[in-house]
């Protein structure tokens, strides 16, 4: 009797481990992968100064966040005429020039204030600018397209962009 009642607790012994093991299953299942989650950043071409991706489209939020995991870079800034024509040449040497058929994000943008274009990258207000034409409310984060100008798009496209080091003067 004794030892049918030891068995029998073991009997339920085990049971309870493989329900308990059979919960660990399910608590261990692979988080599911995010839907849209940052593809690792392999710049397409790169030169000391600065990083063109022109395989993975991002909007304009994953491309500076994807910039900064680069060791210290961001979003390029195009605060001279110097500046912007140094990053056009870039592009232009890049090989990927004629891939560009939409404007590429820069860190430029009005989404701290609305009347006030500024830099991510330095933070601050445009000086320089180049638009192809007058900005509007609905577009707030600034590509370079391939005719040398700047145009407002919506943040959320997905779009190539160009990094530069951050502490770059
Ligand atoms: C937004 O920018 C305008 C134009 O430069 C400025 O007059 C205004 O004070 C700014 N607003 C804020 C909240 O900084
Ligand atoms: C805002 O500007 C963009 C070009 O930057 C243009 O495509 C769009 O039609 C303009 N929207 C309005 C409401 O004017």
């Amino acid at each position: 009797m004794k030892s049918l009642g030891i068995a029998l607790l073991c009997l339920l012994g085990t049971l309870s481990r493989a329900q308990e093991q059979e919960r660990l299953v399910q608590i261990e299942k692979p988080i599911p992968e995010e839907e849209n989650p940052l593809k690792i950043f392999l710049p397409t071409y790169s030169t000391g100064d600065f990083a063109l991706s022109a395989s993975v489209k991002l909007n304009w939020f994953q491309a500076e966040a994807t910039c900064a995991s680069q060791e210290g870079y961001s979003l390029v800034t195009l605060d001279s005429p110097e500046k912007h024509e140094r990053v056009f040449l870039f592009l232009l040497n890049s090989g990927y020039f004629n891939l560009l058929n939409e404007p590429v994000w820069t860190s430029g943008s009005n989404l701290a204030n609305a009347s006030q274009w500024s830099w991510f990258n330095t933070g601050a207000a445009l000086k320089y600018r180049k638009f192809q034409t007058t900005p509007n409310s609905s577009y707030r984060c600034l590509g370079l397209a391939r005719t040398g100008y700047w145009i407002p798009e919506d943040c959320y496209a997905q779009r190539f962009f160009v990094c530069e080091k951050r502490c770059e003067k």
